[in-house]
């Protein structure tokens, strides 16, 4: 019998957060909106993962004003977000309350499935944005963080997948942020998973290395049911694979998707503009698009690879890349086999610039970094040293229940910290997790209203304070 491989089309989410760091407006999506909606994708990912900070921070849009218009000019075609676990979209772990919530305001402005996932894969972070996500009738597909080293078998993923299946998820996704997958082990990954579960299974690469299109095709032959792809503009490079190029591949096959090529090309048409857009006003750097193994070599995520370079450029040490890439390894083992993905690829990395520019490994070390090693972001693949434990957070008590349970209900603090700038519930949970970031968006907010000039706003604030 035929099966028919869905689509998820990335380009309002992913695709420019990985080619633009997340700095598409919506009024660059709203133009083509009405066409996307007839294609008939599986979804439109367009919300979550790093456009809610974008927005707030640069883009000076509120996000949940995103996400209803997104709702409004999409209304055939099911929404996506990335959310971060207990994380949500901010940094640390949130008390339950504050997830529950967030989760139900997502559902209630327009989202219909939730990818959630761990850094750490700990399931027990997991379970109450599970539970959320179900009780709000949200499908919630849980993601696999995917990394390699040794203690990354097909068993140790199997056995991850099963844990997904019991804690009551609608499906799994096997996420490779770091371009890490190889066409032959996401066959073998794939097929192991698929033996011992029953749920549906999404994969999610990125083109960074220049392999996501075979793993596509080798993981549907292997039981994908879904694929991510990106509209072919903003396709390739640290995106992933171009829409038109996989609804073209597997067309009349078994798993055609069902797609319509000449309306996918219409749509390509609008995206075409705006990459030429992008590339002129700088946004997008040409370097971004080519192939990279790099990734392949050291192992890390291509935004962490920046990052690391960045670091070290403002220390003035950029002749050490090297040396720190050799260290992340280190540290990494160190810390648990950690995967590298938001937050840990930053905890990892930033760690292992102090080791290298100080010249003492752990002669410094962040509070991040003492968090992890204590429990603060869950149960770590392996468990840590207790001689290196105590090296790092000497006498500290070691977390090892799920780290949320050590976080009182925080809700009603957070809305009475927030509440002169509240014009929206949705505003509390934005505070939440941007904290001054989302005062300065309410501020800028609250002056266009009355007709402020964005630059008097401190001025203003003297005079009237509120
Ligand atoms: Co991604």
């Amino acid at each position: 019998m035929a099966k028919k491989i869905g689509i998820t089309e990335t380009v309002l989410r992913d695709a420019h957060q990985s080619l633009l760091a997340t700095r598409m407006p919506l009024e660059d999506m709203l133009p083509i909106l009405d066409k996307m909606d007839k294609v008939g994708y599986h979804s439109i990912e367009c919300w979550g993962g790093a456009t809610f900070d974008s927005c707030l921070r640069f883009l000076d849009e509120d996000p949940w004003e995103r996400l209803r218009v997104l709702k409004k000019n999409l209304p055939n075609t099911k929404l996506q977000m990335l959310f971060r676990g207990q994380n949500m979209l901010g940094y640390r772990h949130y008390a339950d309350d504050v997830l529950e919530y967030f989760v139900q305001k997502s559902v209630a402005n327009g989202i219909d499935i939730i990818r959630i996932f761990d850094a750490l894969n700990d399931i027990r972070n997991l379970d109450t944005a599970i539970r959320a996500a179900k009780k709000e009738g949200a499908h919630a597909q849980v993601a696999i963080s995917y990394t390699t080293g040794e203690i990354f078998t097909t068993e140790y993923y199997v056995n991850y997948a099963k844990a997904i299946e019991s804690a009551g998820a609608d499906s799994i996704c096997l996420k490779d942020m770091a371009a890490l997958l190889t066409p032959y082990e996401t066959e073998k990954l794939v097929k192991a998973i698929k033996a011992e579960t029953n749920l549906p299974i999404q994969l999610h690469t990125h083109y960074t290395s220049g392999l996501a299109s075979m793993c596509m095709m080798k993981g549907v032959e292997a039981g994908i049911d879904v694929i991510d792809t990106a509209m072919s503009p903003l396709a390739l490079g640290t995106s992933h694979a171009p829409t038109e190029s996989m609804v073209a591949a597997f067309k009349d096959t078994e798993f055609d998707t069902g797609l319509d090529l000449v309306l996918l090309t219409e749509i390509r048409e609008y995206f075409m503009k705006l990459r030429q857009k992008y590339i002129e006003s700088g946004l997008i750097d040409p370097k971004m698009l080519a192939v990279d193994a790099n990734a392949l070599i050291y192992q890390v995520p291509g935004g962490m690879l920046s990052n690391l370079l960045s670091q070290l450029k403002q220390a003035g040490k950029e002749d050490k890349l090297t040396e720190v890439l050799l260290e992340v390894p280190r540290v990494r083992k160190d810390a648990g086999h950690l995967p590298l993905v938001t937050p840990t690829s930053q905890i990892v990395g930033t760690q292992a610039v102090f080791n290298v520019i100080t010249g003492e490994r752990y002669k410094t070390v962040t509070k991040e970094f003492k968090g992890v090693v204590r429990g603060e972001y869950g149960r770590t693949p392996v468990p840590i040293d207790p001689e290196f434990r105590k090296k790092i957070i000497g006498d500290a008590e070691p977390i090892d229940c799920r780290p949320a349970d050590l976080i009182k209900p925080e809700l009603d603090t957070i809305r009475k910290e927030c509440a002169e700038w509240i014009e929206q519930e949705e505003d509390v949970l934005s505070y939440a997790q941007f904290g001054q970031v989302a005062v300065k968006f309410f501020e800028k907010r609250r002056n266009k209203k009355y007709g402020v000039d964005g630059k008097h706003s401190d001025k203003e604030k003297q005079v009237h304070p509120v």
